[in-house]
């Protein structure tokens, strides 16, 4: 049976009406649960952002299954009733997107979920999902999570990376506990419950799809939406759309944003050529593709080739000779749009200093203004410490967290338990090209994007002066509060053994590394961040071996955790200056990136010195 029938399909608000129209003909015995026997799938631990693994293996039998069976028990053991409210399901549209979006629906609905959005097209960026839980519906219907099907900036295809993580009603990842709770669920399941009977849906047409059970005692709604909705309505009631209308609409200004075939497409479609009438022309890669046309759809200097070129820069930042004309400002999302990269003309921002910069001009953004101006700011961990110096001149609240947008939620939900405090508006930031606010609880690509576009329209409020840059805004920036000189390395499929041994070195020596001197640095102090959660007091040991220099520099190693196979250490670097404004990043951190070589010493355990990527 499929919902081809016309009866089948209703706009949304007319669900109710359809509910009995369609039962008989669509209805009997879909809802019958099926109780499959199966058994426990090794390696199905949720890393930092959900479970990722090659799509092969997901579509082996039971493995999806399996893992969604183990998230939904820990959710009803975490106290969830999935009868009541909205299971959301979308993904960033990459191979296996629609098929596991069927599965999960047949198998949501032998677990008892009455009501399902999806994604039109089987398509939802991250921060949309977020937007959407915590954005539609009437009370009863709000939703009580979301699966997002995405392995996020890791290439899609056959061969190639599948994801799936879950978010919770407050619209941000699963906390800790339920993921371990789940993975126990994984090494522990005898079966998992499916409808098999339950019709496949037609996900590229908006509307519902209205399910009876044969006697008539129960029904469930699977609602077809669109994509953007959501998510534009809320980036509209933040930013001043006027304004940056009219600073796109200046003869001197020109942008091109980069989707990379992900999810952000059609979002940057609606609020681009939809909302604010520009030329498709600004959008490039804006068709989403199951296998991201081959790329690898990661918003940095080294994946995001044709937009770095675009924009006059190579692979390092620096400026290349260019004939034409290049565009004032230009961007870049993740497969899953919750990323994004700044670049001005021949200029690259990297994320610390975007984040630093958005915080500085946060309150020309109307959702910060018209709630009394910016209150508390967070960077995690490896982030550099640009936007410390920013929140300490505004007095804004400031946190230093590990890596993982999980942990900014809690500080934003703080609201009632944490000191009485409200840390509403809030901003918070990542390294790793992930920017946004507590407008939803997950990083935000395009919120970033519009953001900048704000505060470069609040910088630009007469059209017959000169154009005030991207680049002119960030040098300003560093000549007022100094610049944190700061690159990522990344040695990606390292041996996991290797990698792990390393590591295990570094933090069997911090105590030994504590007051030794390096090269021309004193290391601080050697240690291993921990984080204890201001809110809920939970502790998160071995984030990363910090080596804290005497001058204030700094040397972090981590592994990844959302590495697909094998292992990536990720070693940053950062060093702070309130003179030397102009020097080129490589030579800033020559001296501190020797000294980080030989304190991991990767060559031995991992048998390379050469990252395969620099931001
Ligand atoms: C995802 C998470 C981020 C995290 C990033 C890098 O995008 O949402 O919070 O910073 O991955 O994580 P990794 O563990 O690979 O460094
Ligand atoms: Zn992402």
């Amino acid at each position: 049976i499929t919902n081809k029938s016309d009866e089948a399909k209703f706009i949304s608000g007319k669900i109710e009406n359809a509910t009995l129209d369609v039962s008989e003909e669509v209805g009997l015995g879909a809802l019958k649960p099926t109780v499959v026997a199966t058994a426990p799938i090794a390696g199905q631990k949720p890393g930092t952002s959900g479970l990722r693994k090659k799509t092969k293996e997901f579509m082996s039998e039971n493995y999806l299954n399996n893992f969604v069976q183990a998230v939904l028990d820990a959710v009803v053991a975490g106290g969830t009733n999935l009868s009541e409210g909205t299971l959301v399901v979308g993904g960033d549209g990459r191979y296996y997107n629609d098929k596991a979006i069927q599965t999960i629906i047949k198998m949501g609905v032998a677990n008892g979920v009455k009501r399902f959005w999806i994604g039109e097209n089987g398509l939802l960026s991250t921060p949309a999902v977020s937007a959407m839980i915590r954005e539609r519906g009437p009370v009863w219907q709000k939703a009580f999570g979301a699966f997002i099907l995405t392995a996020s900036h890791n290439p899609g295809g056959p061969e190639e990376d599948f994801g799936i993580k879950y978010n919770t009603q407050n619209g941000g990842p699963a906390p800790e506990y339920l993921m371990e709770a789940t993975y126990a669920n994984t090494t522990s399941i005898k079966n998992y419950k499916i409808c098999s009977d339950f019709p496949e849906i037609d996900i590229a047409t908006p509307g519902c799809t209205s399910v009876a059970a044969d006697d008539g005692s129960s029904s469930v709604v699977v609602e077809v939406i669109p994509s953007t909705e959501s998510h534009v309505a809320l980036l509209k009631s933040i930013f001043d759309f006027g304004a940056i209308k009219s600073l796109l609409d200046r003869e001197d200004f020109s942008m091109i944003y980069d989707s990379m075939h992900g999810v952000n497409g059609p979002f940057s479609k609606a609020v681009f050529v939809d909302e604010l009438s520009q030329p498709e022309s600004v959008l490039m890669n804006h068709i989403p593709k199951d296998d991201f046309n081959g790329g690898h759809a990661d918003p940095n200097l080294t994946y995001a080739k044709e937009l770095v070129a675009i924009m006059g820069l190579d692979k390092k930042g620096n400026k290349i000779d260019v004939s034409g004309s290049v565009p004032s400002f230009g961007a870049a999302a993740d497969g899953d749009g919750d990323r994004n990269m700044i670049l001005g003309s021949q200029f690259f921002v990297t994320p610390s200093d975007s984040l630093a910069v958005l915080v500085a001009n946060a309150n020309c953004i109307p959702f910060f203004s018209t709630q009394g101006g910016l209150k508390a700011v967070a960077r995690s961990m490896p982030t550099s410490g640009a936007v410390d110096l920013v929140a300490k001149d505004l007095n804004l609240d400031f946190f230093e967290t590990p890596t993982g947008w999980k942990f900014f939620g809690n500080l934003m939900d703080s609201k009632c338990i944490f000191k009485g405090k409200d840390y509403t508006p809030f901003i918070c930031g990542e390294e790793s090209f992930g920017t946004g606010s507590d407008h939803v609880r997950e990083k935000d690509g395009i919120w970033a994007v519009l953001a900048w576009l704000n505060v470069l329209a609040a910088q630009n409020p007469d059209s017959s002066k000169a154009l005030v840059t991207v680049e002119d805004i960030v040098r300003k920036h560093w000549a007022t509060y100094g610049r944190n000189y700061y690159c990522r390395w990344d040695f990606e499929g390292m041996d996991a053994v290797g990698a792990n041994a390393m590591m295990d070195k570094m933090r069997a020596s911090t105590a030994a590394n504590t007051g030794r001197t390096v090269g021309s640095y004193t290391i601080a102090t050697a240690d291993d961040f921990k984080y204890v959660d201001p809110v809920d007091g939970s502790v998160a040991q071995k984030q990363g071996i910090r080596f804290l220099m005497s001058d204030g520099s700094r040397i972090i190693f981590r592994l990844s955790g959302t590495a697909g196979s094998g292992a990536t250490v990720r070693m940053y670097i950062e060093q702070y200056e309130t003179e030397k404004l102009g020097l080129a990043v490589a030579d800033a951190l020559k001296e501190l990136t020797t000294i980080a070589l030989s304190l991991c010493d990767i060559k031995t355990f991992c048998g390379t010195e050469t990252p395969t990527v620099i931001t």
